[in-house]
């Protein structure tokens, strides 16, 4: 018997592991000392625990656990990118890079920064969602002081040339910036190999728990400096203040060990049910087509057009199968996929596309219901609006 309801939205979030949950537990109500009183024995243990999270986590990563800074997620994580560098380097300019399918943490800061006199260059990507290196290299100047390009896009899971990024802005001594929010924990990502500069993650999306994330900030070769968002206490290099969330931060190390040693397996896993799940939604649906790259993607992204089908009201009506538009949703307003419309294939393309992001907590038998469910539902629709 399949397992109802079937979650496939892992990219908004994902459960936290049991053995996560697991680490988690004594530091609420044994070790619940505060990391940063190290005068006695109950803010050592504390400390000791966040140490050893820190070292989980920049292993994950190839980073040194001194270049870990632990923030509330990845909107904050990219928050300080954008603004912390902007403010350090003005003097060496007021020029950034980033790219029109960001995540709105980035995109808005961005925006935000425009307003302050900044000036940002947004590059636009292919039909797959890929920036143009050209483009890139084109739009770097003697003023510029970031570049910041996702890893991993979280609605149609195109993954950024990074290494090639890494590269170039090296090449130019321009910092390099990448919310890798999706692809941390998910792909092997190596700040070293890729010249990852400063990188955004979020335990909740590697079946960690929500609220707590991180920024990785290069500390040799070179050393990045970036202004504070946040002031008080100098926590984290003085670079986020604030009480540290030891349970929190404990579970992310744990989920970080955990998909080290895990991931690499389930990515094959992945790749093959969301294969399956286009190829069989493609044999029995017209028209349906894939967003985002067929290879550089994402193991568990699965983003298609649905050509006709609203896919707003399309989901709002599966009651066992919750995937996702692919739109954003504002408070005040259900707005077109920016993602997908920058694609260029026109607005209804953004109206009309849904997103699988397949997990742990899937099996085989739950793909095969998924592909039955949503050919059900739009054979249905397409009945009835021909009719
Ligand atoms: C690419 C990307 N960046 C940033 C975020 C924000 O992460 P958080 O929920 O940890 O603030 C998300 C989450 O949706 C994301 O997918």
């Amino acid at each position: 018997m399949v397992r109802l309801p079937i979650y496939m939205d892992h990219h908004a979030t994902t459960p936290v592991d049991p053995r996560v949950v697991e680490a988690m537990l004594p530091y609420f109500t044994e070790v619940y000392g505060n990391a940063a009183s190290k005068d006695h024995l109950f803010g050592v243990e504390a400390n000791n625990a966040v140490e050893q999270a820190r070292k989980q986590i920049a292993t994950l990563i190839n980073a040194k656990p001194e270049e870990i800074i632990f923030t509330s997620g990845a909107t904050e994580s990219d928050n300080i990118a954008l603004f912390g560098a902007a403010e350090k380097y003005a003097g060496k300019g007021d020029h950034i890079i980033t790219c029109v399918t960001e995540h709105k943490a980035v995109l808005d800061a961005a925006k935000r920064l425009e307003q302050m006199g900044k000036r940002v260059t947004y590059l636009r990507v292919d039909q797959y969602g890929r920036i143009d290196l050209d483009e890139l290299r084109d739009a770097i100047t003697l003023q510029t002081v970031l570049i910041s390009v996702m890893a991993a896009n979280n609605e149609i899971g195109t993954l950024a040339p990074v290494t090639e990024i890494g590269k170039i802005a090296r090449e130019h001594s321009v910092i390099f910036h990448t919310d890798a929010t999706q692809a941390v924990g998910h792909i092997p990502i190596d700040v070293q190999q890729m010249q990852i500069d400063c990188l955004s993650m979020s335990a909740h999306k590697l079946y960690g728990p929500k609220g707590i994330g991180a920024l990785y900030v290069r500390k040799s070769n070179p050393r990045v400096r970036l202004a504070p968002v946040l002031y008080g206490g100098g926590h984290e290099r003085g670079l986020r203040s604030g009480t540290p969330n030891v349970p929190g931060i404990v579970g992310f190390g744990e989920a970080a060990a955990i998909a080290k040693r895990e991931m690499d397996k389930l990515a094959v896993q992945y790749r093959n049910w969301t294969e399956q799940l286009f190829s069989a939604l493609q044999e029995r649906i017209e028209g349906v087509a894939r967003n985002g790259h067929p290879t550089a993607r994402l193991p568990h992204n699965l983003n298609i057009y649905l050509p006709g089908i609203e896919s707003r009201a399309f989901i709002v009506d599966l009651q066992d199968l919750a995937i996702s538009t692919g739109s954003a949703c504002t408070t005040a307003s259900v707005e077109p996929s920016h993602v997908i419309a920058a694609l260029g294939f026109g607005e209804q393309r953004a109206h009309c596309s849904l997103r699988f992001g397949l997990g742990r907590s899937n099996d085989a038998e739950q793909v095969a219901y998924a592909v039955e469910v949503v050919k059900q539902k739009v054979f249905l629709l397409r009945k009835f609006i021909m009719s």
